[in-house]
């Protein structure tokens, strides 16, 4: 691609061609020179094969591009030659020390920002003070909340759909951001959730067995009800059993099939020729949730339930592929709330991986790990000397123990003033630690106290398909 047209969006490089696509019809009535006419259909070529590259799809005149058609590998930025951020679903990585450019992304993906104008709303409609998550922006993008919210203050409800790829017994903290604050809206908004593990998923992306990967799930679905979700109101499915078990799941499966082309999926997620078409066709499974009749034992055959997905923003990639789909199936699109990445204790380059157990704080960690882990590990925004340290101060925009405390310290107030006092030097990057390891401790002692009250009959009560309180 040209400088020039690898700026452009979707619209614009639509817009481009069907001007170029006049100018070489105007230079032919005209009967215009041949060279003339040449360069007009080279640039018209170019911009069709650009406009493939960008949007995955081949350029119609009079189809507009559709929003799933975003650069899959958010390949060069439109603003600048220092953005090296890449995010899909399997990668997550920026040069930038204090982490990926969330506007940006916000640009690249076409999604709108949580302003303090939404928490705000958000406030006022449930009636709750605003989740730390949302009060600090961890969950910072989102796609038509005002629509659900909308609808709520016209007590029309609706349901909350997230989940999880289960690629090892193993989860860490990190993987625990999504949960804790989709239990705060199931709390504060009296809603069903139904919670997908993919399994599927996993046995097709890694190197692992359909009987581990279901195990894992299983396994991992203990820590996610030990978030303390109420079973009344939370359906957790495997894949692997439900898929096979479900028609009404299975039949809206088929039906994304067949208005999703390959072309599209290649668009959206990058796949090639030599990738499984097990990995082609999966987009469709996780988009299945997103329409409240794959649940009749919930929603009672109603398609017309909205439905919200908090998650991390590099899932987003499946529900562009959900959203512009559902109008052409008859279904509504589901809303989406995106939450920033929770980064590796080696810093906010990347995002905590449970495949580097230094990058991670496992949630059976016990206190001296967790110890060990902060003081020799987290990535420190302060001096090489305390006297350095007293003088200059500390960076707590790179300085990962003061991100996770970002996450977890829930006094607003008590944040504020360690990020002032670690600013200003006051604060050494010891006492920074111990900070941190002290709020993590507890909170993950707990946690493990909490999944041990979960017993085999419970996760077996969460995972079966039954009727949830609800009332639309
Ligand atoms: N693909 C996700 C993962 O690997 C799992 C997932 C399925 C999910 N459905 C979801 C995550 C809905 C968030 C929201 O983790």
């Amino acid at each position: 691609m040209t400088d020039r047209t690898e700026a452009m969006s979707p619209l614009e490089l639509y817009e481009s061609l069907m001007a170029q696509g006049d100018k070489v019809r105007a230079l032919k009535t005209a009967k215009a020179d041949k060279t003339e006419i040449d360069a007009a259909v080279q640039l018209l070529l170019k911009l069709k094969v650009d406009y493939k590259q960008v949007t995955g799809q081949d350029y119609k005149a009079g189809s507009p591009p559709s929003e799933s058609s975003v650069v899959h590998d958010n390949g060069p930025a439109a603003d600048g030659a220092d953005d090296e951020d890449t995010v899909d679903p399997w990668n997550v990585s920026t040069t930038n020390a204090k982490g990926v450019d969330y506007d940006k992304l916000i640009v690249r993906f076409g999604s709108s920002k949580i302003d303090k104008e939404l928490v705000d709303r958000i406030e006022k409609v449930a009636g709750q003070k605003p989740h730390r998550f949302l009060r600090r922006g961890i969950f910072f993008s989102h796609r038509d909340m005002h629509q659900v919210l909308d609808a709520y203050e016209k007590n029309k409800s609706f349901y909350l759909y997230t989940g999880r790829g289960p690629s090892s017994e193993a989860m860490h903290v990190g993987h625990l951001i999504p949960f804790i604050f989709t239990k705060w809206l199931q709390d504060v908004f009296d809603i069903p959730l139904v919670i997908q593990m993919t399994d599927d998923e996993k046995y097709l992306w890694k190197d692992l067995t359909l009987e581990d990967c279901h195990r894992f799930a299983v396994e991992n679905a203990k820590d996610i009800i030990a978030c303390g979700f109420d079973v009344n109101k939370t359906f957790i499915f495997s894949d692997l059993d439900y898929m096979g078990s479900s028609r009404e799941f299975y039949t809206n499966v088929v039906k994304i099939q067949k208005h999703v082309t390959f072309n599209q999926v290649k668009g959206i997620f990058g796949f090639t020729d030599s990738d499984c078409i097990g990995k082609i066709s999966f987009p469709a499974i996780q988009a299945a949730p997103s329409f409240s009749n794959s649940f009749p034992q919930i929603f009672g055959g109603r398609k017309d339930i909205p439905c919200l997905i908090p998650c991390a923003i590099d899932q987003d990639p499946y529900f562009r592929m959900t959203r512009d789909v559902a109008p052409r199936i008859g279904y509504p699109k589901p809303a989406l709330l995106h939450s920033t990445f929770f980064p590796a204790l080696q810093g906010a380059q990347t995002k905590m991986s449970a495949s580097d157990p230094n990058s991670s704080i496992f949630l059976t960690d016990t206190p001296k790990q967790i110890k060990n882990k902060v003081n020799k590990h987290a990535f420190s925004g302060g001096k090489d000397t305390v006297d350095e340290h007293r003088k200059y101060g500390g960076n707590p925009d790179v300085d990962v123990s003061f991100m996770y405390l970002t996450f977890f310290l829930e006094d607003d107030e008590q944040l504020e003033k360690i990020r002032q006092d670690y600013t200003s030097g006051a604060l050494l990057t010891g006492e920074l630690k111990k900070l941190l390891i002290e709020t993590l401790q507890p909170m993950i002692a707990e946690h493990q106290e909490r999944r041990k009250q979960v017993t085999d009959e419970m996760v077996k009560q969460f995972m079966t398909p039954r009727p949830l309180n609800f009332n639309c």
